[in-house]
């Protein structure tokens, strides 16, 4: 069976469709999940779903010991679900075309440092785009910027909240990042 580390900062809603799909498939299982913040939401998922976490600081993340650690799970994928820091180099470097991060718009637009959550749909809303959607792509050491490997589209109406984009952009996440994850498995 496939191990997963799931990396991520927020609700973790991503997390839980992953978890919830491969519970089904039995393909998989995340065997770690780190996050750099103490309360965020998917450690709640977490303890709920007995998986182990690690919570990392600015230092923590940046030593070998995380290396050390991940390693212990040999993990076929590493996945990057709402995580807010970069992730190190040396990380990058030890799972060449292993991580993979999602990202809330369509690459190579609204991506980059500071472009997260509702400030990526503000921005798409303010330039009145048409269309906003997903991007799943690898992780290289420059943000945003790794080959993508999926992406899926829903319409923007100029009616659209912020709230309503995210809502609709994370119907596509919940529905493409667990099915991208199992093709690239099965594709390895
Ligand atoms: C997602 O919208 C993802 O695209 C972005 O952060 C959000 C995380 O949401 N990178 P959740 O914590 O999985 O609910």
């Amino acid at each position: 069976m496939h191990s997963l580390i799931i990396f991520a900062s927020g609700k973790g809603s991503n997390a839980a469709a992953i978890i919830d799909y491969f519970k089904k498939t039995g393909e998989a299982r995340v065997s770690l999940i780190v996050s750099n913040k103490a309360d965020a939401g998917v450690l709640d998922i977490a303890k709920r779903e007995e998986i182990p976490f690690l919570i990392v600081d600015r230092q923590t993340i940046n030593q070998t010991l995380i290396l050390e650690q991940m390693a212990s799970y040999e993990p076929s994928l590493i996945i990057l679900a709402g995580f807010l820091w970069k992730v190190p180099d040396q990380i990058i470097k030890a799972y060449p075309d292993q991580i993979i991060n999602i990202h809330p718009a369509l690459l190579p637009n609204y991506g980059g440092k500071g472009m997260y959550g509702h400030h990526v749909h503000n921005a798409v809303l303010s330039a009145k785009d048409t269309e906003s959607g997903i991007s799943i792509h690898y992780v290289n050491e420059v943000y945003d910027s790794g080959n993508i490997i999926v992406q899926a589209r829903c319409p923007v109406h100029e009616t659209d909240t912020p709230d309503m984009l995210a809502a609709k952009v994370h119907k596509l996440e919940h529905y493409f990042f667990p099915r991208t994850i199992e093709y690239l498995l099965q594709n390895k």
